[in-house]
Parts: structure tokens; C-alpha cells; sequence
């Protein structure tokens, strides 16, 4: 499978977020991941449904919206109207989370689960069979820049030996500190998609293009060698 390296707009100039998509799918990357916070999940606020909806207007690419939200099930609607490709939603706040993920699918998206690094592989196991992606974030939620947070890797594994064990087909996904020097780790351990926002946008265009072939080629590398 191709590995997907997904730039998170959150790292985008938010005076001009359409120029920070334009210039992710000119690069030709094929995923851009939306961090959307509510301010009382994670301790940041960063952008509605309004401005995904302004921005599906200039892409086709892959609108991967990740709902750090208290009450996620609460903005399925209006993010699936948006014109969100995939919605994923965190297990730890208090909500119906198998009702949620049943419902983004039934308006025929996607339908993701996110952990935190602190939260274990367990608390995904009841969706697993469900869903099309699991989170695995590698930083604290809600603020880009931060360190990559390595232990969590043990848990993408042993996501991915469950996934293997039980014929599911969901992604793995890993969000917060990517950079060229996560890569080797995360793909050893699973990972399909890569999520990076500092790394992607305060990168120039050569960075850029040698951080995503490292990504996006590597499953042909790793078959061929
Ligand atoms: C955290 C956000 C970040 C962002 C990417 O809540 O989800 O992880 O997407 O952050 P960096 O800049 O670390 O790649
Ligand atoms: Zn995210």
C-alpha cells in the first residue's frame, strides 16, 4: 500500500489557509489533514466548517478532518456538508462513539478513531471492525510543533498486529511531531498515513518534494528491495 503523507493546514498561514492548500496539492500531495479544536478537548481553537466548506471549493484533494471536539457527534452533519472525505473522532470524550462512527458512515464518509498517546490500543478495539482509519496522535493535541512522542509507536504496532490477526482494513494514522526523521520509525511499525503540519509547511519546495518521496515512495521501495 502507498504510504500517504497527509500536510496538516493547522501549520498553514491561517490569514490565508487557501494558499497553504493550493500549495500542498501543487506539490501533488493527495491528502491535507484539518485540525478542527473546540477550545475545552484540547486547549486551542482553530477553524469551523465554514472555512472547510471555503476551502473544498478549491481542491479535489482528500479532506481528512480531525474533530478534537468534546461533542464530535454533534458536528457530523455539518462537517460531512462541508465536504469532509473522512471525519475522524477521539474515544475519550463522554459520547455514543459507535453511534457517531455509524452515523459519518451512513452520510457516506469515512469514519476514523483517534487516541491520544496516553490512551491504549484497547480503548480503539470495539471499533476496530468499523472503521476505515485509527489515530494514533504522537503529541498532546492541540498545538502543532511539538516532539514526536516515540513510545506511542508500540501502540501503532501492536494496532497493526491486530489488524493483521483479524483481516481488518483500516488505516494507521499518526499526527504531531512528523518529520523526515520519523519516517523510517513510523513505516516500520505500520503507519499508512503520515500526518505533518511544521514540518511540511516551514519546509521550502526541495525539502518538501524529499520529505514526501521519503513517504510516498516507499512502498515501492520496500517491494522492490
Ligand atoms: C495537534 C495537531 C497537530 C498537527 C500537526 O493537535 O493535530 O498534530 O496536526 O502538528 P505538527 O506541526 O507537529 O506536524
Ligand atoms: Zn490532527
Amino acid at each position: 500500500m502507498k504510504k500517504i503523507l497527509a500536510p496538516s493546514i493547522l501549520a498553514g498561514d491561517h490569514a490565508c489557509l487557501r494558499d497553504s492548500l493550493l500549495l500542498a496539492d501543487q506539490d501533488g500531495r493527495e491528502w491535507i489533514h484539518l485540525d478542527v479544536m473546540d477550545g475545552h478537548f484540547v486547549p486551542n481553537l482553530s477553524f469551523g466548517p465554514q472555512t472547510v466548506a471555503d476551502l473544498r471549493e478549491h481542491s479535489s484533494m482528500f479532506f481528512d478532518v480531525h474533530l478534537m471536539l468534546d461533542n464530535p457527534q454533534d458536528y457530523i452533519d455539518s462537517f460531512v456538508l462541508a465536504g469532509a472525505d473522512l471525519i475522524s473522532i477521539h474515544v475519550e470524550p463522554e459520547y455514543d462513539v459507535a453511534e457517531a462512527l455509524s452515523k459519518i458512515k451512513s452520510l457516506g464518509k469515512k469514519c476514523g478513531i483517534v487516541l491520544n498517546p496516553d490512551t491504549p490500543a484497547e480503548e480503539a478495539s470495539p471499533f476496530l471492525d468499523q472503521v476505515d482509519l485509527v489515530l494514533c496522535m504522537t503529541v498532546n493535541p492541540g498545538f502543532g510543533g511539538q516532539g514526536f512522542i516515540e513510545g506511542v509507536l508500540y501502540k501503532v504496532r501492536d494496532l497493526a498486529d491486530r489488524r493483521a490477526e483479524s483481516g481488518a482494513s483500516f488505516l494507521l494514522e499518526v499526527d504531531g511531531g512528523v518529520g523526515f526523521d520519523q519516517v523510517d520509525d513510523c513505516v516500520r511499525a505500520g503507519v499508512d498515513v503520515l500526518v505533518a503540519g511544521t514540518a511540511y509547511f516551514g519546509a521550502d519546495s526541495q525539502t518538501r518534494a524529499r520529505f514526501a518521496s521519503s513517504v510516498e515512495n516507499r512502498g515501492e521501495q520496500e517491494l522492490s528491495s
